[in-house]
């Protein structure tokens, strides 16, 4: 059995997860507009990744005999200034996910629930590399995105993403 605390915790971290899912599925579609192919494919495939990340702890609070109750999911921004903007607005997103995922450990750890321990490691990891490639892509547009057809080529790099980000990293 899971504690009611946790077990509320862990909901609406899927609703924090899901709702990640609709905000990268919108970014998507913004920047298919813009005319940036690839990031809008680096986005969608981010965006199946953040369902996988919700079903993950639905499935996880289910085996613990615990209670899902999935919330509404609010309606995700949609108008993003630039590229720039936009994978800014992703990192300080990401920020706060891995402060929500960093919370429930803390409270997993005083109520030493160990398998709520061990799974939520998980997420922690998860969250040091994707905040590690947003800032990578930041800083490259920072560098080079003024120029059209640098802005093209990273555009064009993010696009070869391939689903696990772990293999992209150099
Ligand atoms: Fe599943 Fe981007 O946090």
């Amino acid at each position: 059995m899971i504690s009611e605390k946790i077990n509320e915790a862990l909901n609406r971290q899927i609703n924090r997860e899901f709702y990640s899912g609709y905000l990268y599925m919108s970014m998507s579609a913004y920047l298919r507009e813009s005319g940036l192919f690839g990031f809008a494919q680096w986005t969608k495939l981010q965006a199946s990744e953040e369902l996988e990340h919700g079903e993950k702890i639905f499935n996880y609070l289910i085996d613990r005999k615990g209670r899902v109750e999935l919330e509404a999911i609010q309606k995700p921004e949609f108008n993003f200034d630039g590229p720039v903007k936009l994978f800014e607005f992703i990192y300080n997103h990401e920020r706060s996910i891995t402060k929500s995922v960093m919370s429930i450990a803390e409270q997993a750890e005083e109520e030493c629930d160990r398998m709520t321990s061990m799974f939520i490691d998980w997420y922690i990891n998860e969250q040091v590399e994707e905040e590690y490639q947003v800032h990578r892509i930041i800083e490259q547009l920072r560098c080079f995105g003024e120029d059209r057809s640098s802005l093209y080529l990273i555009d064009k790099e993010a696009g070869e993403r391939s689903s696990c980000k772990c293999s992209d990293r150099t």
